[in-house]
Parts: structure tokens; C-alpha cells; sequence
């Protein structure tokens, strides 16, 4: 049974149309500097063993895993299907609009680690997504969510616009817990700016990521 956290006003967002309409055009940027980049890729690095199969959900043409790693499968979900299909490293993919439907279409306990960046910020129905990842997830598997602190403000719900960034960490945290994810890991951390303005002290965007285990049975 899913367990709601969120109230009605709080999924609200400015922008109500389509997200599909949002992410029809593809965008071949990067949406979190090389900094933080650097930091998600370190901790797949760190969390991922090689031959796992990879979720990487709401994916765009980058997944940020380490290259000279080499994974089961690397399965890409989102919403623009030209950004997917450029991503070099998805063996496969899906579009699906997860706010308007969660299911997935993955066999129960077929992945080993899912993958989220800077994409839970823009979940109306992160409860029902949640008891989702705990489905296809396996046992001793994980789920990785990791942002930073911008967003396309219109489209993220009221709870994340009227949060900080702590406030984002409990709450992602509070919804994998409340759908039975196990206490998870929670880390804040500020980065260092890539080049010249990182050696005089500048920082990059800063790293937030909150890292959930299945247990074993
Ligand atoms: C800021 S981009 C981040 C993309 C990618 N994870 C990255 O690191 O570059 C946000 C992504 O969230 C996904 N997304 C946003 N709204 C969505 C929705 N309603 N349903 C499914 N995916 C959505 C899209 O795939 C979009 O590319």
C-alpha cells in the first residue's frame, strides 16, 4: 500500500501543462556544472558495483556513470526521446510521463541500483514512484537520488519551490522511508569550482544526494 506524505497543495506547480510539452524540445546542456558532475560520478563509482544493472531515471543524454566502468545493462527512462537516444551510455530506453502514471514497466527486483538527478524535484506523485522503486529494485540494491539547488521553478511542486535545500533531503527521505526504504544515508556537501575560480576558494553547485538500501531478505 502506498503511504502518502505529500497534502494536495503541496504537488501544486506554477506551470500545470503537459511536462511533455516542457521537455519536447531536446536540450544538449548540462543542467549542474562540472563539479558536482565530478562528485555524482565519484559516488556511483563508490555505490556501484561493475556488472549491476542501472536504472537511470528521468535521464537525459548524460548519466554521469563512471566510463571505464562496465554495467549489466544500463536501462534510461525520461521524457525527451531525441536526449535519450543521443545518451551513449543507455543499452535501452522509455519515455513516460511520471506524473501522470508510475508504474514502470520492469519486472519486480530486475534492478540493482536506480538513478535519479535533479529530477525528483519534479515528482507530483513521489509516494507512488517510490513504492515503485522498491519493486523493481533487488534485494541489497539501491536508489540513488542526487540534486543540486536549482530547478525549472515552474515545473517542481510546491514542497520543493518553499523548501531549502535540507529541507529537500528530509523530505525525499521521508518518502522512500514511509513507502519502507530503510533509513537512508544523507549527504550535503559543498563543491569546489572547476578551474581558476576553484584554486581561489569558488564553489560549484553544491552536491545533495540521498542514498537508500534494500535490505536482503
Ligand atoms: C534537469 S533534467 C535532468 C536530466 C538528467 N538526469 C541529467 O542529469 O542531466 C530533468 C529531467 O527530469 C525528467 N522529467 C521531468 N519531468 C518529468 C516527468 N513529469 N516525467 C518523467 N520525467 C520527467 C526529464 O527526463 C528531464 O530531462
Amino acid at each position: 500500500m502506498v503511504v502518502l506524505v505529500l497534502g494536495e497543495s503541496e504537488r501544486r506547480k506554477l506551470d500545470g501543462s503537459d511536462d511533455a510539452d516542457f521537455y519536447a524540445e531536446p536540450r544538449f546542456v548540462h543542467h549542474l556544472d562540472g563539479a558536482f558532475r565530478q562528485r555524482l560520478t565519484a559516488l556511483y563509482r563508490e555505490r556501484i558495483p561493475p556488472g549491476a544493472v542501472v536504472l537511470d531515471l528521468m535521464s537525459s543524454w548524460v548519466s554521469h556513470l563512471p566510463e571505464d566502468i562496465s554495467y549489466q545493462e544500463v536501462i534510461g527512462h525520461g521524457l525527451n526521446p531525441a536526449e535519450l537516444a543521443a545518451n551513449p551510455r543507455l543499452d535501452r530506453h522509455w519515455v513516460q510521463n511520471l506524473n501522470l502514471s508510475q508504474r514502470l514497466p520492469l519486472e519486480d527486483s530486475s534492478v540493482d541500483a536506480v538513478l535519479i538527478v535533479a529530477g525528483w524535484q519534479y515528482l507530483q506523485q513521489p509516494e507512488h514512484l517510490a513504492a515503485e522503486l522498491l519493486r523493481i529494485v533487488g534485494p541489497g540494491g539501491q536508489a540513488i537520488v542526487a540534486f543540486s539547488n536549482r530547478m525549472f521553478a515552474q515545473k517542481a511542486p510546491r514542497v520543493w519551490t518553499d523548501g531549502s535545500d535540507r529541507d529537500h533531503l528530509a523530505y525525499v527521505s521521508r518518502v522512500l522511508q514511509a513507502q519502507g526504504w530503510p533509513s537512508p544515508q544523507l549527504i550535503a556537501e559543498a563543491t569546489r569550482a572547476e578551474g581558476p575560480l576553484g584554486w581561489l576558494g569558488g564553489h560549484g553547485d553544491p552536491f545533495f544526494a540521498v542514498v537508500a538500501e534494500k535490505p536482503a531478505p
